[in-house]
């Protein structure tokens, strides 16, 4: 097993994320009008972070010339509920109840670790999920530009064994995405469930989705395309890639901004996966997934 995870509540936590988890479950209060952002590692979480920052954001910041997205990275302006309170509760909780609504945070928690208060309260949950196949390649060109981990020298074929047996951060990946998919299914005005390639394939389209969801004032506005239209072009990968605030310096002292912004494809996998890994995963995400109806395109 990897020695760097451990296996707490039904997930692979970091150690160095424990005391935020229980944190978060122990003292953070939702508010009805909250939105989280919820997915698994690589799925698209830096995206989709910088989409609903604006859609939530878009009445304080109407100017997508001198928009914060130019200026500071997503994750920078959007942070992780569990890295929030992972240190200096006290202030982290008084500094939490004093950010401007609604508030937009992000988790990698799994649906059943998320606090009461989160599932409880009318909080609104977007999860965006991403093909298995892609996201293990990003995930392992990501971990291996962290600093804590790539000291620990995994290769290629170690990490494959490790995704396909479920021991990553966050994972199993297939419970990851079945708890909040299922959710999603039973509550669809609790929890929105994306696909990072149907978001790729048709921006505008899922932006709307988003804009709906949360019931964005965006919609009664009669220039509701033209917001959108630009809030799609600001977040493009190209033009985030190319900010200068996303090409350096690091986040968290753990890892370089730079690497949230790899490729940003669909299909990738096909330059990593031999045949053998091909058929392994593909095993996989019929035993895990088949049947819950949730299925994924692999190629562009
Ligand atoms: P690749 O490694 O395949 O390029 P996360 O944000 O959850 O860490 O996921 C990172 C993945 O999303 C990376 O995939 C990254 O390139 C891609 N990504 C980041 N910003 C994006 C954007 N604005 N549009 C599309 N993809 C983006």
């Amino acid at each position: 097993s990897s020695p760097y995870l451990y296996l707490f509540q039904d997930f692979w936590c970091l150690p160095s994320r424990i005391q935020g988890v229980n944190n978060s479950q122990k003292h953070f209060h939702a508010k009805d009008n909250d939105v989280f952002l919820a997915s698994f590692p690589k799925s698209g979480t830096t995206w989709l972070k910088a989409l609903a920052f604006a859609i939530v954001n878009h009445q304080r910041f109407s100017s997508f010339d001198h928009h914060p997205l130019l200026s500071s990275n997503p994750h920078q302006l959007v942070s992780s509920l569990e890295f929030i309170l992972s240190h200096d509760l006290h202030d982290q909780l008084l500094s939490l109840s004093n950010m401007s609504e609604p508030r937009v945070l992000g988790t990698h928690l799994p649906f059943s670790s998320l606090a009461e208060s989160i599932t409880k309260s009318s909080c609104k949950i977007i999860y965006i999920c991403r093909n298995p196949f892609d996201t293990f390649v990003s995930l392992w060109e990501f971990v291996t530009k962290m600093k804590s981990v790539s000291s620990l020298e995994f290769t290629l074929e170690e990490a494959f064994e490790n995704y396909c047996n479920g021991i990553t951060v966050f994972g199993p990946w297939w419970r990851h995405m079945l708890g909040y998919w299922n959710e999603s299914k039973t509550r669809p005005n609790k929890v929105l469930f994306l696909k990072y390639e149907d978001l790729k394939e048709d921006t505008v389209f899922h932006v709307k989705r988003i804009v709906e969801f949360l019931d964005s004032p965006i919609i009664q506005g009669g220039e509701s395309s033209t917001v959108i239209e630009n809030i799609v072009n600001l977040c493009r990968f190209e033009k985030m890639k190319d900010l200068e605030v996303n090409k350096s310096g690091y986040i968290d002292n753990i890892v370089e901004k730079k690497h949230f912004f790899r490729k940003g494809e669909i299909g990738d996998w096909i330059n990593y996966f031999s045949p053998s890994m091909i058929e392994k995963l593909s095993k996989i995400v019929e035993e895990k997934l088949g049947g819950s109806g949730l299925s994924f395109k692999v190629h562009s």
